[in-house]
């Protein structure tokens, strides 16, 4: 039995979604906020991960935003920050995703999220985003207490899930990610959905490369 862990910001969940909304406060400067936001948002689960100092990861998407407006000298009100936070919960899926999705499940995939957010959080955008039925379960890195890429979150889902690594995939579109299964053994899919992402020069190839998730399931 095939079991597929699929991470949910930049694989599932466009985190760019907030642009528009962005657009209407930093003007011109919305892409490169968000693409700092999102840099930094990753930075701190790392760093707190490493100092064994956990907090939820909306802790560290707030304090990013925080930062990340200091840095660009943005000057967003309270209001405006709070909005951007709410926005990130509702943040869009990309649209290839409930297709490939739905193709893999009749295919007899086991489908689960596997996510820094928490389960809460995750549960709550694939609700919105009208995908959670496809996932018959949502792994969090809330319920260890600690940020990919540590081994302990792939030890995690497949003792949740009772999964082997050799019948497991890890699918993202973080490269972080995909070299933190791939070094555990897991078998890895690169969701490269733009020419820009580029993987980690660490001698690395995942088992499959594509640029969509419909092409994924294409391969299965
Ligand atoms: C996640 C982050 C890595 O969903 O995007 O786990």
């Amino acid at each position: 039995m095939t079991t597929i862990a699929f991470d949910i910001y930049d694989t599932v969940i466009d985190t760019a979604g907030i642009a528009n909304e962005l657009e209407t406060m930093v003007g011109g400067l919305a892409p490169v906020f968000s693409q700092l936001w999102r840099d930094k948002q990753l930075e701190y689960s790392f760093r707190r991960g490493l100092m064994h100092d956990y907090v939820p990861f909306p802790i560290c998407t707030a304090q990013a935003l925080e930062y990340t407006d200091e840095l660009m000298n943005t000057g967003l009100s309270k209001q405006a920050k709070q909005q951007l936070l709410d926005t990130y919960k509702i943040l869009p899926a990309y649209e290839d995703v409930a297709p490939a999705l739905e193709a893999l499940r009749d295919k007899g995939i086991k489908i689960y999220a596997l996510s820094n957010g928490t389960s809460e959080g995750v549960i709550n955008l694939l609700t919105h985003a009208g995908i959670e039925k496809y996932f018959l379960d949502i792994i969090s890195v809330d319920e260890i207490q600690t940020y990919k890429p540590s081994p302990e979150i792939y030890t995690h889902f497949l003792e949740r899930t009772d999964s082997t690594a050799e019948n497991s995939w890890l699918v993202s579109g973080n490269a972080f990610d995909v070299l933190g299964a791939y070094k555990f053994g897991f078998n890895t899919g690169w969701i490269k959905r733009n020419s820009r992402k580029i993987m980690d020069p660490w001698g690395c190839t995942p088992d499959i490369s594509v640029t969509s998730l419909i092409e994924l399931s294409e391969q299965f």
